[in-house]
């Protein structure tokens, strides 16, 4: 029974403005992808890593994480798709085909690459304890509104009932594969499983797993993990 990671991971970090790939983007000298395959194995849990690399990385990103697999596992890197659900697709058809026995699946962001371990551990204990889809969220800090076209408040839902999304998103295998054989889009893999009418169970997320997506984010990573913080 093998738990396997899949790690989209092909972005072009626009937002970022880094001029390369956001997952190849040091953090105090070290890739965020390199941070996230690290946390995945140091939960203790997985023993396989896919990851989805940016097309013209593909060779540089097996050297840099080929390594970091515990004895018995190993990390697999293929090249992306265009948009992140293309890089997710192509990562599980791998998984399935190559890795014997894949019985759960994660999808976790190589943005989040400062998830802690026991997050991830949290996700796969609750899949193993029988959950089909596990995400890991946080309570929403802001009122949150929903607008029209025009940015005119048509709603505001109540904020206890809210929740901050996170990764690593865990699946039992066949539940996501039969979600992405489904034709239904969505960019959100436990949006995609939802539509396909299967329960998604929440467990505690934390802020240190929140998406590196702006420059804002990369310096409060850089100083939060400076050093002996980590
Ligand atoms: O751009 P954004 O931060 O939303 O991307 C989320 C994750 O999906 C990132 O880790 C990014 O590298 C990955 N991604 C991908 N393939 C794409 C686009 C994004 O693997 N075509």
């Amino acid at each position: 029974m093998s738990v396997v990671a899949l790690v989209p991971a092909a972005g072009r970090g626009e937002r970022l403005g880094y001029g390369m790939p956001k997952a190849l983007v040091p953090v105090n000298g070290v890739p965020l992808l390199t941070r996230a395959v690290q946390g995945l194995f140091e939960s203790g849990q997985v023993q396989h890593v896919v990851i989805a690399a940016p097309p013209s990385d593909v060779d540089q990103v097996h050297t840099a994480t080929a390594s970091l697999a515990p004895a018995g596992g190993a990390v697999h890197v293929l090249s992306g798709g265009s948009e992140r659900t293309d890089s997710v697709r192509l990562a599980l058809h791998h998984a399935l085909s190559v890795i014997p026995d894949t019985s759960i699946v994660l999808v976790h962001d190589a943005a989040r690459a400062f998830t802690p371990p026991e997050v991830i551990a949290g996700v796969v204990a609750a899949v193993r304890d029988g959950y089909d889809a596990v995400i890991p969220v946080l309570p929403v800090a802001d009122t949150i509104k929903q607008v029209d076209e025009a940015g005119v408040v048509v709603s505001t839902p109540d904020r206890a009932a809210l929740r901050v999304v996170q990764t690593p998103q865990g699946f039992r295998a066949e539940t996501l594969k039969a979600a992405y054989s489904s034709g239904i889009a969505a960019t959100d893999d436990a949006a995609l499983v939802e539509k396909n009418g299967v329960a998604v169970h929440t467990v505690p997320g934390h802020a240190h797993a929140m998406k590196i997506t702006t420059p804002f984010d990369l310096a409060v990573a850089e100083a939060l993990f400076s050093g002996g913080q980590e």
